[in-house]
């Protein structure tokens, strides 16, 4: 089928190549030209395993192109995506311009009747709205083509985008046209083979769903997170507690992890839009509004204990110390720093005055981007000379790597033999046995 989709970031980017790999005749667009000249030329904007490859490959075949000519891309497609970013207003509300401003172009260059796809998320009543911007453009052209506006949510993991969407658990499609519903079916037929994925609704409750879905999942982090505080004070230890519940498979081993809080473009904006949007209805969402405040207050969390390490009045324990930083972006296999536990704990120990030897395996680019050059931070090409001269070591980010360090080597490395274990990677007794003197998540000490 011909496909036109707007926006090539995680999403849309994700969603346009794998519609590519299994046939499908696909046209992504986006205003950055550079973006897009990039992406002709094979050059991949995120850092995506599995992705460059199969771009390239859907590219090379002609299957998959990139423009900045919407209308070209209108007049392409039978189905019409709209995958462009809802960043946070400043209220916490999702600020929903390009989405709009999507949804205007494609009322003006429509010349046939049209499915367009809502994927990017957005709160509920949006599909109403774009469904207007839509109108209104025909209107003004004076035009009666005929169009519906279908939500479609996405629910792929950074880092594992690929795999997501090409073996999706499920396809919600909220629609009020049965012949839209099948336009969409016939569209994910080669990704529901052997059991049905697709899962048919109406418009808003398909809004609401990628919503709940990701604030269930931040609660799930949350909840663990309150847990892990608990422990902490009463002397019990999380990790035991995790393996405890876990095993009731109506709690499940998933997003059960403790740990310096979730970062992310989804977590934090989904859980504040949606509690904007219950307040707009004029109801208070309080369980998402403490699941929003103990997820800040977790950002926190590693520099409390760094803290009490150093026993301090006045930060003297921690300045002029030097943290060796493991992991800046926001969870493992990204580049991205959105909203990252990092960002949090490395201005809580700039602000102290200690200084920073950080290391990522792929967010080192961002984090020079972000930062910039200054004196309290240096940038290190492994985990190894990160720990060269620091006085301690912070892990925040769980990329696999760190996660068998040589506890000796580390022991000699660090002056202070401190290590602050952010995502729990570590058992205690074994880092303790090296004479180091070690800090998790809940892990009661
Ligand atoms: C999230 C959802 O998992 C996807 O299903 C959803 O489609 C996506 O948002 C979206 O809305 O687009 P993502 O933001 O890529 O995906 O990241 P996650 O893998 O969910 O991790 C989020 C954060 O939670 C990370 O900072 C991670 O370190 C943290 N986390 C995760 C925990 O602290 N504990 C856990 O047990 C799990």
């Amino acid at each position: 089928m011909r496909v036109a989709i707007f926006g090539t970031g995680y999403v849309g980017l994700v969603t346009g190549t794998c519609l590519a790999e299994v046939g499908h005749d696909v046209f992504c667009v986006d205003i950055d030209q550079a973006k897009v000249d990039g992406l002709n030329r094979g050059v991949i904007p995120i850092y995506e395993p599995g992705l460059e490859a199969m771009v390239k490959a859907n590219h090379a075949a002609g299957r998959l192109r990139f423009t900045t000519d919407a209308a070209q891309a209108i007049g392409h497609g039978e189905i019409v995506f709209i995958a462009v970013g809802t960043p946070p207003d400043e209220d916490g509300s999702a600020d929903l311009q390009y989405v709009l401003a999507v949804a205007r172009t494609i009322g003006r260059h429509i010349q046939r009747p049209t499915v367009v796809v809502g994927k990017s998320t957005v709160p509920v009543g949006t599909a109403d709205k774009v469904k207007a911007a839509i109108a209104g453009e025909l209107e003004a052209r004076g035009a009666a083509i005929a169009f519906d506006v279908v939500s479609n949510p996405e629910f792929l993991k950074e880092g594992d985008a690929v795999n997501d969407c090409m073996r999706p658990d499920r396809i919600v499609i909220g629609s009020d046209n049965p012949e839209a519903v099948e336009k969409l079916r016939r569209l994910y037929a080669p990704f529901n083979r052997n059991h049905e994925r697709i899962v048919a609704m109406d418009v808003r409750s398909a809004e609401l769903t990628k919503y709940a879905a990701n604030a269930m999942l931040a609660t799930k982090i949350s909840f663990m997170n309150e847990i892990a505080n608990i422990a902490e004070r009463v002397g019990a230890d999380i990790e035991h507690v995790r393996h405890g519940i876990g095993s009731d498979p109506r709690i499940g081993w998933h997003f059960i992890y403790p740990g310096a809080g979730y970062g992310g473009s989804c977590f934090p904006k989904d859980v504040q839009a949606l509690a904007r949007t219950a307040h707009q209805y004029r109801y208070e969402a309080r369980l998402l509004n403490a699941v929003e405040a103990v997820n800040d207050a977790q950002k926190g969390h590693l520099f409390e204990l760094i803290q009490r390490h150093y026993d301090l009045g006045e930060d003297e324990g921690v300045r002029g110390k030097t943290f060796a930083v493991w992991g800046l972006a926001f969870k493992p296999n990204t580049d991205d720093m959105r909203e990252a536990s990092s960002r949090r704990l490395l201005a809580q120990l700039w602000e102290a005055g200690a200084r920073v030897r950080a290391y990522d395996p792929e967010a080192g680019e961002e984090a020079r981007r972000i930062f910039g050059e200054r004196d309290d931070l240096i940038f290190c090409d492994s985990a190894t000379t990160a720990v060269q001269g620091a006085d301690a070591l912070a892990v925040v980010t769980e990329w696999k790597q760190f996660r068998s360090p040589d506890f000796g080597q580390l022991k000699s490395a660090l002056k202070d033999a401190v290590v602050f274990d952010g995502r729990n990677l570590y058992e205690p007794s074994e880092v303790e046995a090296a004479g180091i003197a070690y800090y998790g998540i809940g892990r009661g000490r």
